[in-house]
């Protein structure tokens, strides 16, 4: 059977997507990149804009749409993600042809479900009926606690090592959910409150991992490094996490998205100069630059805060590459608050960033307040900050024109088949030919010359004719 998945929003998104899709191959069952053709179409939704949810409900009119002017039945077509946790209930009533809806802790039976569903319209009535629409009870405070969802998720670990292609770079979640109660964020609305996964588990799966290739594991959380503190583990348990993975033979490079300022401890910093592993580039959210609107967004640091830690990152790593998280026009925002940010944007160096116009979601604590920033004032204040994005971007690249750089090699050039990408440890795509094919590159380690450098990407030659790895 032909399967179409699309994934919107993060990368915990990204990951859920993949044990869906490895436990749909693990059936038998094909994995395809063109919706038209599928028998089962799966859609993985986020909530955490109005614009991401707009996106999710574009692509299921088109794919009900399609299928009525068929006047079929088949394709099955499902929902899953934090869409469906969180308007579950309204997406079944306007988009009555949505065959189920299953929330974000629910994405274990996405393959089960479809296949029962797709099974009875092929005429297997005598299959009992699956749930149309499953999730957690949005106002029960006591649904999260209950683990079994996590445990039906945890049975998924390692699934993505059952495909027979090994990847290079593979995401592993410590933790589901959050509880930092940001006021403009809807995440633990949809994702519940942090639970962590037990270390030995997460060292277990990354050995597993590296045993079969990976170089490089990025390490998922909402708040990744208040890690272990919900199950005892105290306030170092993220380093002592990384140390344990440091120590991994074969492992070359870890990351880890997204940790939360309040809990970037010393420690922490001090990793960046300990560990071989952690590679030099952090993304940290800073959200506003203004304490004033810091306060309101219930973010507990002030803009001096966050700035002590970039320098305690940059001491540690002179050349560390900082990305952030903008968030421009939040209910009350100011000329001068604004100014903050653009400040402290400046002088944190950020070379990265993702800036977002605020967007009310129902359910919030500031979908309470007005959204009194007009939208040409959201905009004008988004086109500042990518602007100044761009001059430190450009000024960061451009200081690695001639140096030689160590790349992790991932795949082709999305647009040019001809050239090879990696990435540098700051998270840099480096774009190069080779005479050497990527199934002979992929996963290697090798020195890269810089040549020349954009906003977005550096372009090398190949330095070092012999791999490392
Ligand atoms: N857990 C991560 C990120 C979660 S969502 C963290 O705490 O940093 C990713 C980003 O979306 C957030 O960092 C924030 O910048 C943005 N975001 C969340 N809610 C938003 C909203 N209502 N409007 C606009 N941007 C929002
Ligand atoms: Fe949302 Fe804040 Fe949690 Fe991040 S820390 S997921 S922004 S509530
Ligand atoms: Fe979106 Fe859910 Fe991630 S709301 S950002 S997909 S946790």
């Amino acid at each position: 059977m032909k399967i179409y998945l699309r994934t919107y929003g993060c990368q915990m998104n990204e990951r859920d997507s993949e044990n869906i899709a490895a436990e749909f191959a693990e059936r038998g069952h094909d994995i395809v990149s063109d919706d038209a053709v599928a028998d089962i179409i799966v859609v993985n939704t986020c909530s955490v804009r109005e614009q991401a949810e707009q996106k999710a409900i574009g692509k299921l009119g088109h794919v009900l749409a399609r299928r009525n002017a068929r006047r079929a039945s088949l394709p099955i077509i499902g929902v899953t993600g934090c869409m469906a946790q969180n308007r579950g209930g309204q997406l079944m009533r306007t988009l009555p042809g949505i065959d189920f809806i299953l929330g974000a802790r629910k994405t274990h039976m996405v393959p089960e479900i479809a296949l029962k569903m797709y099974a009875r319209r092929l005429g297997g009535m005598c299959h009992p009926k699956p749930p149309r629409l499953l999730r957690d009870d949005p106002e029960s405070a006591d649904t999260y606690l209950d683990i079994s969802d996590d445990l039906q998720s945890h049975r998924y670990i390692n699934r993505h090592l059952l495909a027979d292609t090994s990847q290079t770079c593979a995401y592993i979640s410590i933790m589901q959910g959050c509880q930092m109660n940001c006021s403009y964020c809807i995440v633990p609305k949809t994702r519940g409150i942090q639970r962590s996964r037990p270390p030995e588990e997460i060292l277990e799966e990354a050995a597993k991992l590296v045993d079969s290739g990976t170089k490089e594991i990025t390490l998922l959380g909402q708040v990744a490094n208040a890690y272990g503190r919900d199950i005892g583990l105290g306030g170092d348990a993220f380093v002592g996490l990384l140390r344990s993975l440091d120590k991994l033979d074969g492992l070359e490079r870890i990351r880890f998205t997204s940790p939360h300022p309040s809990f970037f401890t010393p420690q922490l910093t001090g990793a960046y100069a300990e560990l071989r592993t952690l590679c030099e580039y952090v993304h940290l959210p800073l959200q506003s630059g203004s304490d004033r609107i810091l306060k309101l967004m219930r973010r507990p640091y002030t803009a001096s805060k966050f700035l002590e830690i970039v320098s305690r990152l940059r001491e540690a790593k002179p050349n560390i590459s900082i990305s952030t998280d903008i968030i421009v026009g939040y209910p009350g925002e100011r000329d001068e608050d604004f100014e903050c940010t653009k400040e402290i944007f400046e002088k944190s160096g950020f070379d990265m960033a993702y800036i977002f116009k605020y967007s009310p979601r129902k359910g919030t604590l500031s979908a309470e307040l007005p959204d009194d920033v007009p939208d040409s004032v959201k905009e004008g204040r988004n086109a500042e900050l990518l602007d100044l994005l761009a001059k430190q971007s450009m000024e960061y690249n451009l200081r690695l024109v001639d140096t030689e750089q160590e790349i992790l090699v991932e795949s082709c050039a999305k647009r040019n088949p001809d050239a090879i990408m990696g990435r540098t440890r700051t998270h840099r795509k480096v774009f190069f030919k080779s005479s050497k094919n990527l199934a002979e590159l992929r996963g290697k380690l090798i020195g890269v010359k810089i040549k020349s450098a954009t906003v977005a990407a550096l372009e090398g030659y190949f330095y070092d004719p012999e791999p490392r790895l």
